[in-house]
């Protein structure tokens, strides 16, 4: 079990206690608090889409202050962005404690790793009101969104049509630690209110105001270890109001539900904060608000119809309240629910985003905008990992290959661990264990499989390993706060860390990645990036000391939920190099993240355990990672840590094929379990299940590009796809698989044969493999038979999705099949889908070699058309365009058919100019099966139009 008390509470964070004690305060002063930030009017200036100005911060009883810069952005997409900085630090003559080398300022640089557009201002924002209490600023498309900007007490609201939506500082509860010398003399210094308050004889004048907690400003330690800190407290803090919301979502990553709860107390609830400071935090506990290893400060908010949300740019550690407030409307309206936050940073700027909505996919979009989607991956990553710590040799490594072919398993990629390397000198294959690397990855590339190798941040600190020899001759590793090279444990032992803050780093690694410099390497080999957040095994929290220096001495403290993400960025741009010419997507598993790693690769769970809880908190978990912009991820599927039974195995592998990254794992102490081990009938359902995947693949590649285009989540949660449908808001154990109308649940416990599924709308639903029609109603569960080789997969009538039904080894080897297409009449006899699909491994992509199609049946007809209106004579084929032309639709399933197709023996179809009849087998609908009709050798080609006459 992870050892709670190695990780922070909030009140063991001087900087999370300081600032909850400040909502205390205030919430028991009611309405006496008054925050002591106002914005001063006259340093208002104004100019396209930008509004800045000085807040004034009162810092002690003769109204001294402290001078706080703030930029309000008004942008085109119509998200607000409000940038707090502090006067003071940004100079460059103020004294550090200890000659420190750490930088003064204000960390500021977030931005710059983690957005990669949407920035541009809005110059049509206006200024439609002022005077010398607030300014009003309408700004977004059509102007439908408001910011009211109250001078004194600073506060903002946000709105939409009029509609208060989110406020800021409403509760008084912003913060920011404003720069202080530190007073090297220790003086009792008595509180003004206390009675016997005097002055000491001969001691000097001391305020007596009213002290604060200064224990932690300037040295804090926890767990036998002390972080210095040069710049003294420099937290930020801000409540944050959703008006009218009573569910938010997001911020992850935690092992809880996908809503989150309250926490401060009081039944069900937390009685800590969500924490957010990456970390390696092994064999986690489950329903917990504790941090984990990667981090996205985004959250929203939703309630019937409206979404909103908000993104809180700060890499430091952060940590977030939820309390939700009942307040009685007017007499016979019952009460409204609004959820109130409150952010706290231990540094860095205060930079927070704010969305109006109003859908869930219109906050997608924007935030993809800002922070990129997900990276258009190689189309095998969507195919089944096979990997445990370890396969090892490349003997090991032939020979589960060999298996999973004798069992007619397929499988993508296989996986080497760290036992893979030398000494844990990654870059260095163990040459005893692993004789022939290149022949173990010839042979893997016969059936178009790869092989992932681990590469971890901590470098081994041996004299004579030229990895880290070369990074330290060139001052690429992180420094400690006495500047010298920081030193830690790890894997390997003592090691140091890769700075990729430093571009010169990124350069380096780029280097280490080429074919001829690993030996070993080829190109179908591609990287796992462990223990990026960084886990230091004898540092503080199993992390960096905060007072580490980074490239340009900015201390670790204020990057630190950055660092994974650095790293995943050097080793993509390493895949993307590592021969000139050689242009095929990089494939990047990282464990640490924050918002933008989408970019970059996938990200997973980290050590879950081989239990029946674990499975069931995967889902909620990977449903947080889609709405929050990192959409490929996945769990260890049969849990790291433990053996599963067999069945716990084989629901796994059935929950897994519906994970965007599905990867078998396993600790190095877990007995070995491919999936040809577990014996019948569990090898033949798993292989079932791996077959599903395989054969939806076609729609499963759909799906991420439509993440890559704008952000859109790949499995979906209810509140996502039915967002006027409050009955499901709170569900987070189903999924909808992109638009293709599939939904599935999981069986998540022992023995348990049937699952209750909720179904959100009015629907007509099909069972996935009889065509049964499902007995439903809109907003109530109904129970599905799940016997253990069964899946509970259900198609939402109205839709078409594609999929290739040979099964085969592995996704390569599937390329050039012909495809399915499979329609589910809705309950008003149309429906429609689409299709995506590129070579799968180039960025020919971006130059139009894909094909991407939109299906419509409506009452007459199938028909097939670009999805993008494009003509098809504009695009000059390349070779994996002209090698398309063979394939073809060549059956088509409708589900749902009508009785009017009883008689029909074939159908015309019409493509080219041309026009023939394909056969028609009916087979009419029987004890609540529904009718269905499978059009058979229908000849047309995937990338042409075609119209398949159904009258
Ligand atoms: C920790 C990772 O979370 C786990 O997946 C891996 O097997 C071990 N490190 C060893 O590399």
């Amino acid at each position: 079990m992870v050892k709670e008390h190695d990780f922070k509470k909030c009140n063991q964070a001087g900087f999370c206690k300081r600032n909850r004690q400040l909502a205390d305060t205030a919430a028991e002063s009611g309405s006496s608090w008054t925050s002591p930030y106002a914005l001063s009017p006259d340093s208002i200036s104004v100019k396209e889409g930008q509004v800045q100005a000085t807040i004034l911060k009162t810092i002690n009883k003769y109204e001294e202050t402290a001078n706080l810069p703030i930029t309000i952005s008004f942008l085109e997409s119509g998200v607000a962005r409000v940038t707090v900085d502090e006067e003071v630090r940004q100079k460059k003559d103020i004294d550090l404690r200890h000659n420190s080398a750490a930088r003064k300022e204000r960390y500021n640089e977030v931005e710059h790793f983690a957005i990669v557009g949407g920035l541009a201002l809005d110059k049509g924002a206006q200024v439609t009101s002022q005077d010398k209490l607030q300014m009003t600023v309408k700004f977004g498309p059509s102007h439908k969104h408001e910011a009211v900007i109250q001078f004194a007490p600073f506060s903002m609201d946000f709105k939409r049509d009029g509609q208060s939506q989110v406020k800021f500082n409403d509760r008084g509860l912003l913060n920011m630690d404003h720069w202080r010398p530190k007073v090297e003399t220790v003086v009792d210094v008595k509180f003004e209110d206390e009675e016997d308050a005097q002055k000491p004889e001969g001691e000097p004048e001391i305020e007596k105001v009213k002290q604060e907690d200064e224990s932690t400003w300037w040295d804090e330690s926890f767990g036998g270890n002390t972080d210095t800190k040069p710049k003294g407290p420099e937290s930020v803090g801000l409540d944050i109001s959703f008006v009218g919301y009573d569910h938010v979502y997001g911020i992850p990553s935690h092992a809880g539900p996908l809503c989150l709860k309250e926490t401060r107390g009081g039944e069900g609830n937390y009685a800590e904060p969500y924490r957010m400071y990456n970390s390696d935090v092994f064999e986690y506990i489950l329903d917990s608000p504790m941090t984990l290893y990667g981090s996205i400060p985004y959250m929203q908010a939703h309630r019937k119809a409206s979404t909103v949300g908000v993104f809180w740019l700060n890499a430091a550690e952060t940590w977030v309240d939820i309390i939700k407030s009942k307040e009685s409307r007017a007499l016979g309206m019952g009460s409204k629910t609004s959820t109130q936050t409150h952010w706290i940073s231990e540094s860095g700027l205060l930079d927070v985003f704010v969305f109006l909505g109003p859908t869930p996919k219109d906050l997608s979009t924007k935030f993809s905008e800002l922070t990129g989607t997900t990276a258009m991956p190689q189309e095998f990553s969507l195919g089944y990992h096979q990997c445990r710590w370890n396969y090892i040799s490349d003997e090991d490594v032939k020979d589960v290959d060999r298996k999973m072919d004798k069992f007619k398993i397929p499988y993508d990629v296989i996986w080497l661990d760290i036992e893979f390397a030398d000494d844990k000198m990654y870059f260095k294959y163990d040459e005893n264990m692993f004789k022939d690397p290149i022949g173990m990855s010839k042979a893997l590339d016969e059936h178009s499989r790869k092989v992932v190798l681990i590469n971890d941040p901590h470098l081994k600190k041996k004299d004579g390993y030229y990895i880290t020899d070369n990074a330290k001759s060139k001052d690429l590793l992180v420094h400690n706060k006495n500047n010298d090279v920081y030193e830690g444990h790890c894997w390997p032992g003592g090691s140091h860390w890769l700075d990729a803050f430093n571009p010169a780093a990124i350069e380096w690694w780029k280097e280490q990645f080429k074919y001829d410099k690993f030996i070993g390497s080829a190109p179908n080999q591609f990287t796992w990036n462990d223990m990026n957040e960084p886990s230091v095994f004898n540092g503080p929290e199993t992390t960096m000391p905060k007072d580490n220096l980074h490239f340009e001495n900015w201390e670790h403290r204020d990057v630190h939920n950055l660092n994974g993400m650095t790293f995943h960025n050097a080793t993509y741009q390493a895949l993307l190099s590592r021969k000139q010419g050689e242009l095929q997507r990089p494939f990047v598993l990282t464990r640490s993240f924050y918002a933008g790693s989408q970019r970059y690769g996938a990200m997973w769970t980290g050590d879950n355990q081989a239990e029946w809880s674990h499975l069931g908190a995967a889902l909620p978990m990977l449903l947080s990672q889609g709405i929050s912009g990192f959409p490929f991820s996945g769990s260890d599927v049969g849990g790291f840590f433990g053996n599963p039974d067999k069945e716990l195995q084989t629901r796994w592998y059935q929950g897994g094929a519906f994970y965007p990254f599905f990867r078998g794992h396993a600790h190095i102490d877990a007995r070995r379990r491919e999936p040809y081990l577990a014996g019948e009938p569990y090898t033949q359902i798993i292989t079932e299940a791996l077959r599903l995947r395989y054969s939806l693949l076609p729609s499963w590649y759909t799906a991420f590009h439509q993440a890559h285009v704008d952000g859109t989540p790949i499995i979906k949660p209810m509140f996502y796809t039915h967002p006027n449908e409050a009955s499901g808001f709170k569900v987070d154990d189903q999924l909808f698989v992109g638009s293709t109308g599939l939904l599935h649940k999981p069986v998540v416990q022992e023995g348990q044969e049937t699952v209750d599924i909720y179904i959100p709308d009015d629907e007509v639903y099909y069972d996935y493999f009889t065509y049964d029609i499902i007995s439903t109603q809109k907003g109530k569960t109904t129970t599905l038979a799940a016997p253990l080789d069964k899946i509970p997969l259900l198609m939402r009538g109205g839709h078409i999705f594609p999929r290739r039904d040979t099964p085969r080894r592995s996704s390569g080897l599937m390329r050039f099949d012909d495809y399915t297409l499979v329609v589910s009449l809705a309950n008003d006899g149309t429906a429609e889908g689409d299709l995506y699909v590129d070579d799968g491994e180039s960025f020919d992509y971006e130059e139009g070699q894909y094909i991407t199609r939109k299906f419509i049946l409506d009452d007459n007809a199938i028909t097939s058309v670009d999805a993008e209106g494009r003509d098809p004579k504009s695009i000059v084929p390349g070779e994996w365009m002209k090698a398309m032309h063979m394939v073809q639709v060549s059956k088509i399933l409708v589900v749902g058919v009508p009785n009017s197709w009883t008689s029909k023996k074939e159908v015309e179809v019409e493509s080219d100019g041309r026009t023939w009849t394909a056969p028609v087998d009916f087979v009419p609908a029987e004890k609540g099966r529904a009718a269905y009709a499978v059009i058979r050798g229908l000849g047309v080609r995937v990338g042409d139009d075609w119209a398949v006459k159904t009258t």
